[in-house]
Parts: structure tokens; sequence; C-alpha cells
């Protein structure tokens, strides 16, 4: 008995429309990562120290994905505290369940696995993820994470010779525990010990300043190319300068959006921040050359070991890198080119991001504001005898219940809706407050900043317009000045000390959003809150229902069965069985001679 060509066509078709409809995201490619985090012994400055590695490498493996990719990471936590990865700038459309922070999972206890499994829907650009509880980001755990472009879209620039992750960020050589035993205990943590570069300490530029044996980074370059550096600073809390010797930075990315393409001799990256350069290694390598981040608005003779030091080493270079480092702008008091820098970062409107539309066809500055925030950041307070941050008034306490769950399983007052849309006068409390988000709106949240200390805010789910800073208090006069036309759309922006920035997003993501401060030490200490953004019509199309293998704690702890080895390793959402089966089953066919 035989079936015709055209009954196993149709046939196929009939499959493979099941089979789709299971899983909206089934026809995009998945990519696998199985991160085993441990703590290994480095000694990055010259001190022993315990840091957090992925699979004994610090720092972690870069996800190397491409838009609309499926990527699925098993987590096997080997530390001795509970652990969350977060995927930092990566939008986790219609899922906040994956995204990776307390107010949205629930931690995955010490010898556990989870496996993270979320669609880089839409997305392009670089980003990074690092571990979210306990203050472990301090000791690592963090690793570069790039969508591609996909072939169809062609990038605003020649395909690079070369894609390289630097990771920069400030360091100290006490551990995370340790830190955060500083901070419980009312204290600053002071000037950092170090700026690592990729995990490592300082080249020997000054045989005073920098102690013998020490490791340090070399990225080796051909002569003649052109190199997409990806830079990102995963430090605590110290803003810093990046530069490299005698080589423009031509920077036509950041955090998922291209860029108008301009040369800087050096550029701000502040805490949490992602930025993609060209370097074109057109120099004549009479030397190799220095790779620069130096701690930004310091006393350089008092911060003088806040500063990394890597080697860009030509193939053909003659000789090492020697004499002064290239020049920090010499600003210490006065944050005008700094914020004159940061406004000149805008976007490239013709530019393709994921899509081949332009994204410049998103005029976001004809759209009307549905809500308005003002948040601001005070310097630490005691509150019931514990040094807190607070937005607002605000100190955040997270909940024990995740937002989500939280609603999914009825559990009452896990949180509170109404957190103030400007700053409390009263006396500074802790609560679980969170912004009630308009589904499809339009909020405009200006973040202004009352510390001495540059600080980012980040928030998660979105990428935002940056539409405007200033320095002084904003009024309501201040939008005369914003950019409607060709602001960056990003996930991190900085807001200087004394000053504002003005943001935009437009609220068509539904789930529950981290908005907080990247600076570490005041994270920790309460400055973040969430943005919930529920589709009043409730479906499975604008948010995913809860994974099947989703973590209970809280209220919810009893739905949680002990590690169960099948659920750590059931790596697809509902239906992903049935799905499997039948794309084997299509394969099967497909492989049956016609
Ligand atoms: C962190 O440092 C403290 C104090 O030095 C030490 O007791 C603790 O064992 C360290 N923790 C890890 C995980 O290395
Ligand atoms: C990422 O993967 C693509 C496709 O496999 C490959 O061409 C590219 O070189 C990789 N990029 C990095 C930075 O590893
Ligand atoms: C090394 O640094 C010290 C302290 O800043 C300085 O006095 C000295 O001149 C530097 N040495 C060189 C070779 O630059
Ligand atoms: C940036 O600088 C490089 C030299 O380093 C030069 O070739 C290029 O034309 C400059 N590009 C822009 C857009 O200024
Ligand atoms: C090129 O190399 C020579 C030494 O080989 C050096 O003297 C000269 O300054 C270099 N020129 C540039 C532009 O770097
Ligand atoms: C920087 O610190 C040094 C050493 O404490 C001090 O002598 C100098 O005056 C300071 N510079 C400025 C600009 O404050
Ligand atoms: C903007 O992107 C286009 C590609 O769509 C590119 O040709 C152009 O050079 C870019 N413009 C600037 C100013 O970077
Ligand atoms: C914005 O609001 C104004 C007045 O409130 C209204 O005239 C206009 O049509 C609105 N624009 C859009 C795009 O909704
Ligand atoms: C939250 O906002 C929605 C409109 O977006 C409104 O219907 C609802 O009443 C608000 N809930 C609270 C508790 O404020
Ligand atoms: C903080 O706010 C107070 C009151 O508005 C203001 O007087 C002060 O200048 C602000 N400080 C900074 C650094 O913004
Ligand atoms: C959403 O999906 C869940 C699990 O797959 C299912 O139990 C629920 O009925 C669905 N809800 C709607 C409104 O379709
Ligand atoms: C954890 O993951 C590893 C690697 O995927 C697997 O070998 C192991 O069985 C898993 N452990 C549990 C308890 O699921």
């Amino acid at each position: 008995m035989g079936f015709s060509r055209r009954t196993w066509d149709a046939l196929l078709l009939l499959l493979l429309n099941l089979s789709l409809s299971l899983l909206c995201s089934a026809e995009d490619p998945f990519v696998f990562y199985d991160f085993k985090v441990s703590y290994i012994t480095a000694s990055p400055l010259g001190v022993p120290q315990q840091v957090i590695a992925i699979n004994g490498q610090f720092p972690g493996p870069v996800i190397n994905s491409t838009t609309n990719n499926n990527v699925v990471v098993n987590v096997r936590n080997k530390l001795d505290e509970s652990l969350l990865l977060h995927w930092s700038g990566i939008q986790q459309r219609r899922s906040s369940w994956q995204d990776g922070l307390l107010g949205t999972n629930c931690p995955i206890p010490p010898k556990w696995n989870w496996t993270y499994q979320f669609q880089v829907k839409d997305q392009i650009g670089s980003f990074y993820y690092f571990p979210s509880t306990n203050f472990q980001k301090a000791s690592g755990g963090f690793g570069g994470f790039i969508i591609n472009n996909r072939d169809i879209i062609p990038l605003p620039f020649g395909t690079p010779d070369g894609d390289i992750t630097i990771l920069i960020g400030d360091w100290y050589t006490k551990n995370h525990t340790a830190l955060r035993k500083e901070l419980n205990g009312g204290k600053d943590l002071g000037m950092p010990d170090g700026v690592l570069i990729n995990g490592k300490g300082p080249y020997r530029y000054n045989t005073t300043l920098v102690p013998d044996g020490i490791e340090h980074e070399t990225i080796t370059v051909h002569p003649g190319k052109t190199y997409r550096l990806r830079v990102h600073n995963v430090g605590i809390s110290t803003s810093l300068n990046f530069r490299i010797q005698s080589h423009n930075l031509l920077l036509v990315e950041t955090e998922g959006s291209y860029t108008v393409q301009q040369n800087y001799t050096s550029l701000d990256i502040h805490v949490g921040q992602s930025y993609s350069f060209l370097l074109t290694t057109d120099q004549n390598a009479s030397t190799d050359y220095y790779i620069v981040a130096s701690a930004r608005f310091v006393n350089e003779t008092v911060w003088q070991r806040v500063t990394g030091v890597a080697i860009l080493h030509y193939t053909n270079s003659k000789g090492k890198a020697s004499g002064p480092l290239p020049d920090p702008p010499q600003d210490q008091f006065d944050k005008t080119y700094s914020m004159n820098q940061a406004r000149s970062i805008r976007w490239n409107v013709t530019a393709s991001g994921a899509r081949p539309n332009p994204q410049g066809s998103f005029h976001y500055g004809s759209i009307n504001v549905t809500d308005i925030y003002v948040l601001k950041n005070k310097p630490p307070v005691s509150i019931d005898g514990k040094q807190r941050t607070t937005l607002n008034g605000i100190s955040f306490i997270n909940p024990t219940t995740p937002i989500r769950l939280a609603d999914q399983y009825k559990v009452k007052g896990a949180y509170k809706l109404g957190f103030p849309m400007k700053p409390l006068t009263g006396a500074p409390k802790t609560e679980t407050s969170i912004i009630n988000g308009t589904y499809k709106g339009f909020m405009e949240v200006i973040l202004q900043n009352n510390v001495t200390k540059v600080q980012s805010y980040h928030l998660s789910g979105y990428a935002f317009f940056v539409v405007g800073m200033d320095f002084g208090e904003w009024t309501e006069n201040s939008r005369g000045t914003y950019n409607k036309w060709d602001g960056i759309a990003r996930a991190t922006v900085q807001v200087y000390p004394g000053a504002w920035t003005a943001i935009l997003i437009s609220l068509d993501n539904v789930g529950a959003w981290n908005l907080r401060t990247e600076n570490l030490d005041s994270w920790y200490l309460g400055q973040e809150t969430y943005i919930r953004v529920i589709n009043p019509e409730v479906n499975n199309k604008t948010e995913f229902p809860v994974p099947d293998n989703a973590l209970f704690c809280g209220a919810l702890s009893h739905l949680q069965k002990p590690e169960d080895i099948s659920m750590a390793n059931t790596i697809v959402s509902p239906g992903s069985t049935l799905l499997f089966a039948l794309l084997m089953l299509i394969y099967a066919l497909l492989s049956v001679p016609r």
C-alpha cells in the first residue's frame, strides 16, 4: 500500500501545523548551555579568594545566540547558597518566569538544578548575565550574552573580522559574603581594590603601583582588520572610563540598539551598561597598546589602584606596551563633559534591528503618555535600626512569594500595588510596594539622583527610550528639552549626581519587571521595585503559563516537590513531549524516500 506524494505532503503539513501550534516558538532553533556554577580559587589581584565560576571558568562562557533563538540553560547550583541567574537586557517577552530575580522566581536551592528556557525574541545586541541574589555578583558568575542578527538582516556596518567580549568592573578582594556583612552592619564598601578586565588584574604598567605576579588579559589582533568589541561594566558600583591607547573606538551599538556611528577616544561606561565598538587595527604596532578601564569622577591620586589595564597585542607587534597610560578625561568635579557624551549617543533610526523594517518607524515622540512616575533616590538611611536605601521613600523588601506566582495561585498580600508616583515626604519605610503598570500604556519615568555618585538604573523586560538628562531638579518644563526623535532605546541608563534622566516605556510586555539601581550596594539595600503589567483579558498569548518546572517558595512552598530528577531535566515547557514526538515523526517521514 502506498500514499501518494500529495497525501504525504498534506499529512506532513498537518502535523507541522499541529506541532507549531503547541509551542509558537518551535520553528526557531534552540541553543543549549549547561552551566555548573561553583566556587573556584583565583587571585585576580594577587590575593587568593573564592570566586564564582561557570564550568570552571571565571568569567563564565559567552552565550552566543541569534534573534528568535530558544535558549536553554541548565543551571547546576554547586554553591552553598541559593542562586538565580539574571539575563540582563534580555527582554523575556511574555515570560518574566525566566527573568531570574527574586520578585519573579523562587531561588534555586544549593545543590539543585534548574533549567531556564526562553526565547530571545525580536532582539539583537550585546548583553550579559550575572547571579542576582545574595550579592554574588561581587564574586563573579557573570558572562557575555550575544544576540546576533539573523542572516537576512544586514548589519549597519561591514561584517567584523572578530567578535571580542570584554567584561570590566570594580573588584574587592573580600568575597560577596564578607561585603554583604559590611552592608548589613551599616558600613560603606569603601574604595574597591581594583578593576578586573575579563577576570584578570592589571598589566604591570608601573612596577610601584602593580605588584609582581598578577595575571593580565591580552587581546590579540591582526593588523589591518576591524573587530567588534562588546564591553560590559559588570562591576559593583564604579563608573569606568574605557579607552585604548592610540586607537579610536567607533561606537555602533548599545544594549540592543544600533547607534549613530561616532568615534570616541574614551567612553564612560556606567555600572550595568553594555556597548559595542568597532576597533580598526590601523596602528603601526611599534609596541603593544594599553586597554584601560579606570574609575571615573574620583581623585586619581587616591584611586590609582582602581584601574584595569589589559594589553592589545598586534600579531606583528615590535615590543611591549610602555610609558604612561593614556590620559582619562580631567574633570573630577565637572560632569558636563560626561553628560554631553551620553547625550551624543543616539539611535540610528534607519538601521535595521531584529526586524527588516526600520526601527525608526516607531515614533515614540508622538505617543501620549499614560502614566508618569518621578522616582527619587536618597542616600542610605536607618530604618528600624538597619541601613537601607530608598526610592521615593520606600525601601523595597522582596516578596517571599514571587509576584506573578502569587497572582496565579491567588496568594493574598504577597505585595502591594500603588508604588508612589512622586517622592513621599513622610518617614522612609520598608515595603513590598510595586508599580501598577497599564498594559499597552506609555509610561514616562523621571529618575532623580539625590546622591553624590553616578547611579545607573535598569528595567527588565523592556528597552526604554532615553529622552533627556540634565542637572538640577526635573520640572514639567524640562520636557521642552526632550529628544523626541532619536533617543537611544536601551535597558540601563545613568543618572548623574544632582541630576535627572527621563525615559519613556511602551508597556507591551506582560509580566512583573524589575526596575532597580544597578549599583549593587544600593540595590542590595532596597533601591528597586517592580512594574506589574497585566493584560486584563486572561489568555496564554500575551503571557506564557507558569512553566512546568517552576520552583515554589514562600506561601506556595507546600507545592514544591523534593528535587525530582525528571523535572530538573525537563527542558521544554508544556506540550513539549508531544511536540518532540511530532517533530521526530515528521523527521522520520521526511527521511522516507518518496
Ligand atoms: C568569604 O570570606 C569569608 C571571610 O574572609 C570566609 O569566612 C568565607 O569562607 C568566604 N566564603 C567563600 C564562599 O569563599
Ligand atoms: C556565534 O555563533 C555564530 C554561528 O554559529 C558564529 O558564526 C559566531 O562566530 C559566534 N560568535 C562568537 C562570538 O562566538
Ligand atoms: C609609577 O607610579 C608612581 C606613583 O604614582 C610614580 O611616582 C612613578 O613615576 C611611576 N613610574 C613610572 C615609570 O611611570
Ligand atoms: C573613526 O576613526 C577611524 C580611524 O581610527 C576612521 O578610519 C573612521 O573614518 C572614523 N569614523 C568616523 C565615523 O568618524
Ligand atoms: C611607528 O613606529 C615607529 C617605530 O617603529 C615609531 O617611532 C612611530 O612613532 C610610529 N608611528 C605611529 C603613528 O605610531
Ligand atoms: C587628591 O588626593 C591627594 C592625596 O590625598 C591630595 O593631595 C589632592 O589635593 C587631591 N586632589 C584633589 C583635586 O582633590
Ligand atoms: C545608520 O545605519 C545605516 C544602515 O541602515 C548605515 O548605512 C549608516 O551609515 C548609519 N548611519 C550612521 C550615522 O551611523
Ligand atoms: C494625544 O492626546 C491629544 C490631546 O489629548 C490628542 O489630540 C491626540 O490625538 C493624542 N494622540 C494620540 C497619538 O493618541
Ligand atoms: C491598576 O491599573 C489598572 C489600569 O491599568 C486599574 O484598572 C486597576 O484598578 C489598578 N489597580 C490598582 C490596585 O490600583
Ligand atoms: C537632594 O535633595 C535636596 C532637597 O531637594 C537638595 O537640596 C539637594 O541639593 C539634593 N542633593 C543632590 C546631590 O541632588
Ligand atoms: C493556559 O495554559 C494553561 C497550561 O497550559 C492551561 O491550563 C490554561 O487553561 C490556559 N489558559 C487559557 C486562558 O487558555
Ligand atoms: C543536573 O544536571 C546534570 C547535567 O545535566 C545531570 O547530569 C544531573 O542528573 C542533574 N541532577 C539532577 C538532580 O537533576
